[in-house]
């Protein structure tokens, strides 16, 4: 098994370019159920819409290999859909095109309970069946006897990809959705915008109220390929590097808009940052002080629960005490008796918030990574320790992170991948 080795305390100089957004590319893939092949309807849609700037990550490889996988009897590969939570991203195009889909309750991050209930309640709103299989009960089947239709949906709980797959779904359903109380996450409207320029009409993406007008089980034809956005999550984290180890440090391909929250609490910390065009530039930040804050995790425009774990290794570098509460996932804070074996000093009040007390010293240890945003929140707690740091399981890291050693070694860092 693959593993980081990272020695701490160097500077991070010159440039580092954000690649594209994991979790804008794993739906437009996903969607790719929802489009006719060139050469007519009945095979062939895999592989047919292009994406530019797509990640080469673990879990765009693995919503590939679900994709080639997934034919006409709607059975989601189990193996694959196990290993990433975006594997129920094609569910609700599949029930919608042949009628059944068959899966398991989907993999991914432990960051909580992460139930389905509320795809399951659009999908059965929009006409389908659900029954769970008799001998493993997290394995569902969906069929929609009558066909799909639309309706006026609204989320008991705001959901980024239930919004997503329900906009699938209801894309190819007879009649016009209305979904209500939906997410104002970018990742949607870069959903929307691209199977609107392919045919699909989608109103309101961005805000919380979407329209969709169904095409009765009408194909889309694919003309217009995705260009990924640059990955505000990964951008996000390395900001905070930038905050804490940048010395003339650019980071290229910043989209200030997608992250406010973010970005303001950058600034009440007291980093010190450009903005110039598409550039986020720090340029003597190499341990500098930094000040206490207070983060809730919150829905977009909030502040990201996936910058959570990085912006907590930040706070134990600074001074005071500071307060996290994740409001969004139950089981996101468990990163933090790692950290806490490193040197930090952070109270676990209860499972949505910890205390902590800053600044701390932190020597490197070994590590396991146990889901993607607390494996590279690790990765920056090894880059400030002192001495040398061991990060197992990376296989986690590399699910949302493209080369993420060569990359931060080409703007200074010590890491070896074994
Ligand atoms: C998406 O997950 C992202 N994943 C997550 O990123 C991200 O952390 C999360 O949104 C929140 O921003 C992808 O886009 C592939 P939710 P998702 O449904 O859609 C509860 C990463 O590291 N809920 O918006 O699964 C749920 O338990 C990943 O890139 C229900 O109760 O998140 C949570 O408390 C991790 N019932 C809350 O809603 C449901 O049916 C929000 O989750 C669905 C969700």
């Amino acid at each position: 098994m693959a593993k980081f080795l990272i020695k701490g305390g160097r500077a991070l100089e010159g440039e580092i370019k954000i690649n594209g957004s994991k979790n804008a590319a794993l739906p437009v893939l996903a969607s790719s159920i929802l489009f006719s092949a060139l050469g007519g309807p009945a095979s062939g849609w895999k592989n047919i819409i292009e994406i530019e700037n797509l990640p080469n990550i673990e879990d765009t490889k693995r919503m590939k290999e679900l994709l080639d996988k997934l034919d006409a009897d709607g059975k989601i590969d189990y193996e694959i859909a196990k290993k990433f939570r975006a594997s129920i991203l094609p569910v609700g195009g599949a029930l919608a095109r042949f009628g059944k889909v068959s899966f398991p309750h989907p993999g991914g991050c432990v960051i909580g309970e992460r139930p389905i209930d509320v795809f399951l309640d659009g999908w059965k709103a929009m006409g389908a069946k659900t029954k769970l299989s008799e001998n493993v009960p997290t394995d569902y089947v969906i069929t929609a006897p009558e066909g799909l239709f639309g309706v006026d949906y609204t989320f008991k709980i705001p959901s980024v990809t239930g919004t997503e797959a329900l906009i699938m779904t209801a894309v190819l359903a007879r009649g016009t959705t209305i979904l209500r109380n939906a997410v104002l996450e970018p990742e949607i409207k870069y959903l929307a915008d691209f199977l609107n320029a392919n045919g699909a009409k989608i109103a309101g993406a961005g805000t919380t109220t979407i329209k969709i007008e169904g095409r009765s089980g009408e194909l889309l034809k694919y003309s217009a390929r995705f260009t990924a956005p640059p990955d505000r999550i990964e951008a996000g984290s390395f900001a905070i590097l930038g905050a804490l180890l940048g010395k003339n440090l650019r980071i290229k391909n910043f989209v200030a808009e997608e992250l406010p929250t973010f970005l303001a609490l950058l600034s009440n910390v007291g980093a010190e940052y450009i903005i110039e065009n598409k550039d986020l530039i720090f340029i003597n930040s190499y341990k500098k002080t930094l000040r206490a804050s207070n983060v809730i995790t919150k829905e977009f425009p909030g502040f990201p629960t996936d910058l959570q774990a990085p912006f907590t290794v930040l706070l134990t570098q600074a001074d005071g005490q500071s307060l996290v509460h994740e409001t969004v996932f139950e089981g996101r804070l468990n990163y933090i008796q790692d950290l806490n074996k490193m040197g930090s000093r952070i109270t676990l009040c209860d499972p949505h918030r910890a205390i902590i007390y800053g600044p701390a010293k932190l020597f490197g240890r070994t590590m396991e990574s146990p889901d993607i945003r607390a494996g590279l929140a690790f990765i920056i707690a090894a880059l400030i320790a002192e001495g040398e740091s061991t990060i197992e399981n990376i296989y986690q890291i590399d699910r949302g992170y493209e080369n993420i050693d060569y990359r931060l070694c080409s703007i200074g860092a010590d890491i070896k991948r074994v």
